[in-house]
């Protein structure tokens, strides 16, 4: 073995130890950092000599090749789905059965029965080779370069594997990472899921495995098909011996009144998980019994699904209503004849924004179908049109912000409507943090908490009035001593020298970011000629499209904005530039991409550090890239960014160079 095979070897080991130990034990050992460094060196490794490079090298999670359509996937055996049962006199049904064929009491084993989309995965010596959906049983689709980016799926067997191995489970999507995933979705304009199953089961089909890897998707495996144990107990043993993360709250139950038990403490406790079930999954323990008992028609006779009640219902779409989130988005809500829903009484549910209403045409006055997913808010799902009378109405975005009147922007292929009046109340506290973070005006003191009790209490209704604050008027606000409030009005009064790239900036115009604003103070050098300049113009400036432009028009054709900037100015606010930063700083001629949370900086400071040292900051990596900056949770651009073998810094890294 040569020296190079050696350690790329033990990197692996050690990644595939980190990753169980911080993915299926939850226990860390290593630090992200240290995570990151043997992951790099293993990916530079195998990228300087590519025949060290495996199929389950942990460096092939991310960036494999995208598949072509999906190839069949043969199940060795029959993949089987469950019998429900609904009642509890179908579980003493269920079991009477099984006591007869047994001639003995029965035990079982009680798993959730977990909300996702079953897999078939099939290991040689330990490594994984492929995996398949269920299908119709019997072929289901080859998603293998998917499911390798599931993290919690093991490339590769811990513990003494057998040469053949498969296991099944069920991949899912966390609630947290699911509301993560939508709101997202919500802010690029694209359709959200209706649950986490359907991200879920939409993720594993992706043709890029790119994007099935930025889903986010979790693993619980349930049953080792091959070889068989000898108790359903002993399998799940063997799967979390082998490295596979198997649910935590599988229960053995010697008696029938243990399952009925099992079922209704899940019932009752289920929104306390981060992950959905639909109800719970009953098991024969003993392998022997279980092949006796064997199949009828399609449905196993040695396990059975105990469905929870639906948290889905019925009732009349009252009306619709619009109200204005903190960053301007209207809305719209579902105001609904109140109804039960799984012992909680629902009378509004979300219906995201006008397209979501338009394309399943949801009209007020319908009979809607209502969700309820746990601590999730409920959302409509969709009309019953059979129960229509001919008196329902279409809805329309209102054409004036429901708050404030002003204009409501939406442009072409967004999902979101705004509010476009920097002033209207609903956004001001959006704004206010916005405006005095540190890539803007960067005003100490004025965070989080001070940000809310200014605009609760009215002192502060729009961005200008920051600088009325003074010592009187900031007496009243609770936890604030003397000295405090001077040190508040000495940053405000000396945030007014920030510059034009950095108000403009603050000001959170939509799509301009710190890059942008520097573009726009130094091409135009005062926020007049930028309010005069109309869409075309402003488009002369580099990097600046048609959709930057529009907004920046829009933004400045406000009265209400314009107001803001008067008071500005008179505050003595500069609005003017300062002499454009010439590309000649450390990293003149280098370009960057962003992804990921850095621990330290926003984006947009990132991008501000980047930019005043001469760099350039791009959207997408390409081979023109010199640096992808990766901070926690990153895109897929990470991935992109490893196969073009571009450097990859974290905060630090990028600290380093900007020194
Ligand atoms: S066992 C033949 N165990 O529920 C038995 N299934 O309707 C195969 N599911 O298709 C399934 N959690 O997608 C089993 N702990 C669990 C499960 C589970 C969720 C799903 C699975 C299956 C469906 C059965």
């Amino acid at each position: 073995m040569s020296r190079a095979e050696a350690r790329a070897q033990s990197l692996r080991e050690q990644i595939e130890e980190a990753n169980y130990r911080y993915y299926v034990l939850d226990q860390p050992e290593i630090t992200d950092a240290e995570f990151d460094a043997l992951l790099r060196e293993l990916t530079e490794l195998e990228n300087k000599h590519p025949q060290l490079r495996s199929a389950d090298s942990p460096t092939q999670r991310v960036g494999a090749a995208a598949s072509e359509r999906f190839g069949a996937y043969e199940h060795a055996r029959p993949m089987l789905s469950l019998a429900n049962a609904t009642t509890l006199e179908e579980l003493r049904a269920f079991d009477e059965r099984a006591r007869k064929v047994a001639g003995a009491a029965v035990e079982y084993v009680c798993e959730l029965k977990i909300d996702g989309l079953a897999v078939a995965l099939d290991y040689r010596d330990g490594s994984l080779l492929r995996g398949g959906t269920r299908g119709d049983g019997r072929v289901g689709e080859d998603v293998t370069s998917n499911l390798r980016t599931v993290k919690t799926i093991p490339l590769r067997l811990r513990e003494g594997p057998p040469s053949f191995l498969e296991a099944r489970g069920e991949v899912y999507l966390r609630k947290s990472d699911f509301e993560r995933l939508n709101r997202a979705r919500e802010r690029e304009g694209l359709a959200v899921f209706a649950n986490p199953r359907n991200a879920a089961s939409g993720g594993v089909r992706q043709l890029d495995p790119a994007l099935t890897a930025a889903r986010r998707l979790s693993f619980f495996a349930y049953q080792l098909a091959l070889p068989e144990a000898p108790t359903q107990w002993d399998s799940l043993q063997r799967l979390r011996d082998l490295g596979f993360p198997v649910n935590p709250n599988v229960e053995r139950a010697p008696e029938l009144d243990d399952v009925l038990g099992y079922c209704a403490r899940w019932e009752a406790q289920r929104d306390e998980l981060d992950y959905e079930i639909d109800g719970v999954v009953i098991k024969v323990d003993d392998m022997a019994l279980a092949q006796r008992l064997g199949v009828a028609s399609r449905d196993p006779r040695w396990a059975i699904a105990f469905k929870f009640k639906p948290r889905e219902a019925r009732t009349k779409l009252v009306d619709i209503v619009v109200s204005v989130g903190r960053t301007g988005t209207l809305n719209p809500n579902a105001v609904l004849q109140p109804v039960q829903i799984g012992g909680v009484t629902v009378k509004s549910a979300t219906l995201h924004n006008q397209d979501y209403i338009a394309n399943n045409d949801i009209r007020i006055g319908d009979t809607v179908v209502v969700t309820r997913a746990g601590d999730v808010i409920p959302r409509v799902v969709g009309p019953l049109p059979g129960e229509r009378t001919g008196k329902e109405r279409r809805f329309r975005m209102p054409a004036r912000c429901p708050v404030c009147g002003s204009d409501v922007d939406h442009p072409p292929g967004e999902a979101m409507s705004r509010c476009t009046n920097a002033a209207c109340p609903a956004q001001v506290y959006e704004r206010v943090r916005h405006f005095s973070s540190r890539g803007a005006m960067d005003i100490e003191g004025l965070g989080d908490v001070m940000a809310q009790q200014l605009t609760e209490r009215g002192l502060v209704r729009d961005i200008a009035d920051v600088y009325c604050l003074d010592e009187e008027s900031l007496a009243g606000v609770p936890r604030t001593g003397k000295k405090s409030i001077e040190s508040l009005l000495r940053n405000v009064a000396a945030s007014k020298q920030r510059g034009l790239a950095r108000l403009l900036y603050g000001l959170g115009i939509r799509f301009v970011g710190a890059q942008t604003a520097q573009i726009l103070a130094g091409d135009f050098g005062t926020i007049d000629a930028i309010a005069e300049a109309d869409a075309d113009l402003l488009q002369r400036s580099e990097g600046i499209g048609p959709e930057v432009a529009g907004s920046v028009e829009l933004f400045f054709k406000q009265p209400a904005n314009r107001v803001v900037i008067a008071r500005l100015k008179q505050a003595g606010v500069q609005t003017s530039a300062p002499k454009r930063a010439r590309a000649t700083g450390a990293l003149a001629g280098t370009t960057f991409v962003l992804t990921g949370t850095l621990p330290q900086l926003t984006r947009d400071e990132a991008t501000e550090l980047i930019v005043a040292a001469g760099g350039k900051v791009t959207g997408s990596v390409s081979k023109n890239t010199d640096y992808v900056v990766a901070g926690d949770e990153p895109g897929s651009k990470l991935a992109k960014a490893e196969a073009l073998g571009i450097e990859i810094l974290d905060e630090a890294g990028l600290r380093r160079l900007l020194r």
